[in-house]
């Protein structure tokens, strides 16, 4: 499976990584430990021991330091090898664990898994989820048995919402027939709907003037490479303007850890009732059961449908409702293929010596 490499994907939410624990992860079909230095900072290398291939996570820590669980070689978090206590103790100069570079920002760990030098400037700006006090922000994390592009085309189609999801979330009707204003740039495609609905939608209409009357709503997705999608959605009643009306500012995050599985990451800013701990709490569980249980099992289930099929080779009927999706697809494919184009004049990397080479 082909996946964008030279990019940031989210590894892990920040909390998933703990002060002491080796964590680890399977991300774009390679293993991945992730851990804390004493110091707080995270760090992320190959769960995989160069020696005869003992996941990492399964050793344990010396400080800073990893020690394999199976002949003890030890790694400091640069990936070089600093002890090896068998024979002479020389250490063998294979014996390296490829780095990842890590950012952590907006309550996520970044990870970096491409050939070309880290490039801070691609990690997109999301710092609304870093204002705001902690009981106004939740972030969740789901893994779904699906390719990373289906979860991402249900995103930017939000028009499954009447016929996928519940009380809390419907339009009444009212979003389908809406074709959403679609804008696009080299390195983003975003879709804008708004509607008006009586009442409004249930999770805000609480939070209205008059939680029975009309309200004007509207619904912005934004989605940007590898897989990141910005999502905002508002409500607002009489002549209040929608950015003074009630809204949340979303994140959906998917990171591929097969080529039909997914790590799913959501994280999630309001801008009402933003001191109720409680209330915060009881959001992320709704909008969490919406995702798993609502378009879980259609997303799944297209997955069990299309198998290992393109989902352009299986020539799908395209709608109004498909624009922002298929040219998501479109734009992606684009950029793997910009990729994985071969740079004139630039010659294959050398290959690396084995670990049996190196340790004769
Ligand atoms: S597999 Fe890690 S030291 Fe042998
Ligand atoms: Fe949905």
């Amino acid at each position: 499976m082909a996946f964008l490499k030279n990019t940031w994907y989210v590894a892990a939410l920040a909390t998933e990584v703990g002060p002491v624990d080796l964590f680890h992860r399977k991300l774009l079909d390679t293993s991945v430990l992730l851990y804390r230095k004493q110091d707080g900072q995270a760090v992320a290398m190959r769960d995989r021991c160069p020696h005869r291939f003992a996941p990492l996570h399964l050793g344990k820590r010396d400080g800073d330091q990893v020690i394999c669980g199976y002949h003890a070689l030890k790694f400091d978090c640069s990936g070089k090898c600093t002890h090896n206590p068998h024979g002479d103790g020389r250490i063998p100069k294979a014996a390296q664990v490829q780095v990842y570079p890590l950012i952590e920002r907006y309550g996520f760990l970044w990870i970096w898994m491409g050939d070309q030098p880290a490039d801070e400037s691609l990690l997109p700006d999301y710092s609304p989820l870093d204002d705001g006090p902690p009981s106004g922000i939740g972030h969740t994390y789901m893994y779904m048995k699906a390719n990373y592009q289906l979860i991402i085309d249900n995103v930017m189609d939000l028009s499954h919402i009447d016929h996928v999801h519940g009380e809390a979330i419907t339009t009444r009707g009212q979003l389908s027939p809406v074709v959403p204003e679609i804008r696009e740039t080299d390195r983003s495609i975003f879709a804008r709907w708004e509607w008006k609905q009586t009442p409004p939608i249930l999770v805000l209409s609480h939070f209205l003037p008059d939680p029975q009357a009309e309200a004007r709503h509207f619904f912005d997705v934004t989605w940007m490479p590898p897989a990141n999608i910005q999502l905002s959605v508002g409500g607002a009643q009489g002549d209040t303007p929608f950015d003074q009306g009630v809204g949340a500012y979303d994140l959906h995050v998917t990171t591929p850890e097969t080529e039909n599985t997914t790590h799913y990451f959501f994280a999630t800013r309001r801008n009402h009732l933003v001191d109720d701990e409680d209330f915060n709490q009881m959001k992320l569980k709704a909008m969490r059961d919406a995702f798993e249980l609502e378009d879980g099992p259609i997303i799944t289930g297209v997955q069990d449908e299309m198998g290992d099929e393109d989902f352009f080779d299986l020539k799908p009927v395209l709608m109004s409702n498909d624009a922002a999706s298929v040219k998501v697809r479109r734009l992606h494919k684009r950029l793997l293929e910009a990729e994985r184009a071969p740079v004139p004049g630039q010659a294959s990397a050398p290959a690396t010596p084995s670990n049996a080479e190196a340790a004769v």
